[in-house]
């Protein structure tokens, strides 16, 4: 069933942009008259999230229901990434969404209707997770109406963007990095070396070719408790003997607002498409520092049935309600599997 969306939803999201770009002048004109600089340098006010790719490893599911709105256990995708970004201390979530994935910014609307019925029966635990999304960035919905790509789609959300930021984050919806709060650490390193932060995982060697592989060298300017790497170069999906390093590329950046220019710059890459690496590798090539932050915690990947079962099965055994269930129908399914 679904609920009616009488406050925001559909073609009012774009009077939400508009009245959103009018509330950050106002506030980029005062934060001008006072401490610009330090803010546009020490924090994030918009995190963006591409969210306009056709999803095609999770058909036949995405014929109707966009990858981002997949559950894992009872939250999508998205509101996961929503709730890292209120983390981070981001005003703006740039949603990149594409004609046909109108849900996705759906999601964030309210439901007074559902709210009252959930109120009126007394189901407020329910009524808290409905409201979830209230505390959460303000969405803005930037609509590719072409998948172009991944530098396409972040090249977009510059028109978001007040005069006063210098740096933007981005998240990819379909990638978890836990524990939640990497970008912050990434913004420690941004503040010692300047630049762009990159995350990294240490994946074994012989895994190297399913990613984007980072070329590095030491970071000896780098003086705190983070493993950092500058990085050389990167190299897309390489074959294993080919491979610099084995550090990978994961769904997180920390960008320097130089990176649109750069998208502006690049030209069709793998797979025909504006990609982001493509545009990282013209800035390190210009001489602008760009470094890796290694994550040493965990990724489930929510792109792929292969890495999204992983996903809602680790957060369903951490559930409280559904924990305990669940670990003991999964011994008996790994018994019945002979595992
Ligand atoms: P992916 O390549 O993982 O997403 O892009 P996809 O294109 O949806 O996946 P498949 O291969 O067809 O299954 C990484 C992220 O970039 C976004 C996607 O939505 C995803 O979050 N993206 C990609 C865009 O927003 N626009 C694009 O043109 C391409």
């Amino acid at each position: 069933m679904c609920w009616e969306k009488p406050e925001t939803g559909g073609v009012s999201m774009l009077i939400i942009l508009e009245k959103i770009l009018i509330s950050n002048l106002k506030k980029s004109t005062l934060n001008c008259m006072t401490s610009a600089k330090t803010h546009a340098s020490l924090s994030v006010k918009t995190v963006i999230v591409p969210a306009a790719g056709m999803g095609t490893r999770f058909l036949p599911a995405t014929k109707t229901i966009p990858k981002e709105l997949l559950p894992v256990v009872d939250t999508p995708g998205i509101e996961l990434i929503a709730q890292e970004a209120a983390q981070l201390g981001a005003d703006k979530l740039a949603i990149i969404t594409a004609p046909k994935k109108r849900e996705v910014l759906a999601y964030f609307d309210r439901y007074p209707a559902l709210e009252t019925m959930l109120e009126a029966r007394g189901k407020t635990h329910q009524l808290e997770k409905v409201r979830n999304t209230n505390n959460l960035p303000t969405p803005i919905a930037v609509e590719q109406t072409e998948p172009l790509g991944l530098g396409h789609a972040v090249g977009l959300a510059e028109q978001v963007l007040d005069d006063d930021e210098n740096v933007v984050a981005v998240m990819l919806p379909d990638d978890l990095v836990l524990p939640m709060g990497v970008v912050v650490k990434m913004m420690e390193v941004r503040a010692q070396l300047g630049g762009s932060v990159l995350c990294a995982f240490e994946v074994p060697h012989e895994e190297v070719y399913n990613y984007g592989v980072f070329d590095i060298e030491d970071a000896p300017d780098y003086h705190g408790d983070y493993v950092v790497k500058k990085v050389r170069g990167m190299v897309e999906k390489p074959a294993v003997d080919d491979a610099p390093s084995n550090f990978v590329a994961t769904g997180r950046y920390l960008l320097d607002r130089a990176i649109f220019d750069a998208l502006q710059r690049i030209t069709p890459g793998a797979g025909g498409e504006l990609q982001l690496t493509d545009a990282i590798a013209l800035l390190i090539d210009e001489g602008h520092p760009v470094h890796i932050l290694v994550h040493d915690g965990k990724r489930h990947d929510l792109g792929n049935p292969g890495g999204y079962i992983p996903a809602v099965v680790d957060f369903g055994l951490a559930d409280p309600v559904y924990g305990p269930h669940l670990k003991k129908v999964l011994r008996e399914i790994l018994d019945e599997h002979g595992a």
